[in-house]
């Protein structure tokens, strides 16, 4: 044993007033870092419970227009452009105005209605999600606005509109200029979507609907195609 390390394991308490509060001050550091530690793990369950608690009446909305596996029949065909009359006894699954919707009664008519045996493959988050959004807007609460662009909203809805075209996610996602686009599909056949912010109009490449080669929409029908999917709530 050198003279060196016994000096170091030999503890001489030389408590000057500066020394002492320093040991103070560590310690309670050390039990503040506990706790801060504990408060964090606390938030982390905290917030992980409410994620599965919580529904999310804004992805509802998206999901109220998105076609189940015919890719054409969505929950909007058959009950009302949005959930705010009882088209079909719909609020049956809104619940009170405290909850967020029933997903129950949605599983249960997918289960016995013919018309909504095509939905049997979403699960129990997007069930709650749609129950929330009957829920939102049957007693008129507030559904988070969109934050994406009208251009990011307009290429996610047509996604979910024509998923076997537009298979998101899409290969490819660039600008030439003033064209933003989407490029989808791997293989013989390759589908795209665009937005020139020049011309303001929708460009679609898609020779299985008839576009053989980049077509723009006009004016007109490319605003209300924006219109459209803003208004199923696009995220
Ligand atoms: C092709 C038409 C069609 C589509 C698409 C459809 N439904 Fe229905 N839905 C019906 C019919 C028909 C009924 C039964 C109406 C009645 O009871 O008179 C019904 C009933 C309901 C009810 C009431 C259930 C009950 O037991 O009282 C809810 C809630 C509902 N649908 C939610 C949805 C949701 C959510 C979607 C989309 C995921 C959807 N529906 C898609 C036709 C449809």
């Amino acid at each position: 044993m050198s003279a060196m390390s016994a000096e170091v394991g030999y503890f001489v308490p030389v408590r000057t007033p500066n020394i002492y509060f320093k040991k103070v001050c560590i310690v309670k550091m050390r039990m503040l870092m506990v706790v801060l530690r504990r408060m964090a793990l606390g938030w982390v369950a905290f917030a992980m419970g409410q994620s599965a608690l919580a529904a999310d009446p804004a992805r509802g909305q998206v999901l109220w227009n998105k076609p189940g596996e015919s890719t054409i029949n969505m929950c909007s065909d058959c009950h009302g452009v949005t959930p705010n009359q009882n088209v079909k006894n719909v609020w049956n699954a809104s619940g009170t105005i405290a909850s967020q919707g029933i997903p129950s009664v949605i599983r249960g008519r997918i289960a016995i209605q013919r018309d909504m045996f095509e939905f049997a493959s979403w699960p129990d988050t997007d069930l709650a999600d749609l129950a929330a959004y009957i829920n939102a807007v049957r007693y008129g609460k507030p559904i988070a606005a969109p934050t994406l662009s009208n251009e990011e909203c307009l290429f996610n809805w047509a996604e979910s509109q024509l998923p076997s075209v537009f298979n998101a996610p899409a290969v490819q996602v660039g600008a030439i200029s003033s064209l933003n686009y989407r490029l989808y599909g791997a293989g013989a056949v390759v589908n795209a979507l665009g937005h020139n912010a020049a011309d303001s109009q929708v460009w679609v490449l898609a020779p299985g609907l008839g576009f053989a080669a980049p077509t723009p929409l006009g004016v007109s029908s490319s605003a209300g195609l924006f219109a459209a999917s803003r208004a199923a709530g696009c995220r």
